[in-house]
């Protein structure tokens, strides 16, 4: 039911944690389990160095943003921006269609962690 991929990442999952004094920080609900996520990021020179991410979620859940975090480090944040919860759940070699609504967890968090960071840095 789940990918070797998706094994993979929920058994070793990157970049778990949060990031002291963190640039952005952003955390989302899944309105469909209740679960949260909370994903931090460090910035410099508008590219994403550090990100890391805690959640209450799901197997699916934690190997998605395990995911995200890899696909974000190193990322300007325009880029970052573009990463979709589909791209994230492609790379993972899919996964089963009750499961999707967990991959909206990771780039979620993500997108509002940046969001954080050019709030915080337009109030600079
Ligand atoms: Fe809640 Fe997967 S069941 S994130």
């Amino acid at each position: 039911m789940y990918t070797e991929k998706v094994m993979e990442h929920f058994q070793n999952p990157r970049n778990v944690g949060e990031i002291e004094h963190a640039d952005g920080s952003g955390t989302v609900g899944n309105p469909v389990c209740g679960d949260i996520m909370k994903m931090t990021i460090k910035v410099e020179d508008d590219r994403i160095k550090d990100i890391k991410f805690k959640t209450f979620g799901c197997g699916a859940a934690i190997a998605t943003s395990s995911m995200v975090t890899e696909m974000a480090r190193g990322r300007t944040i325009a880029e970052a921006l573009e990463i979709t919860n589909r791209m994230v759940a492609d790379l993972l070699g899919g996964l089963p269609p009750n499961k999707m609504h967990c991959s909206n967890l990771a780039a979620d968090a993500l997108h509002k962690a940046i969001e954080d960071y050019r709030s915080k840095q337009s109030g600079k």
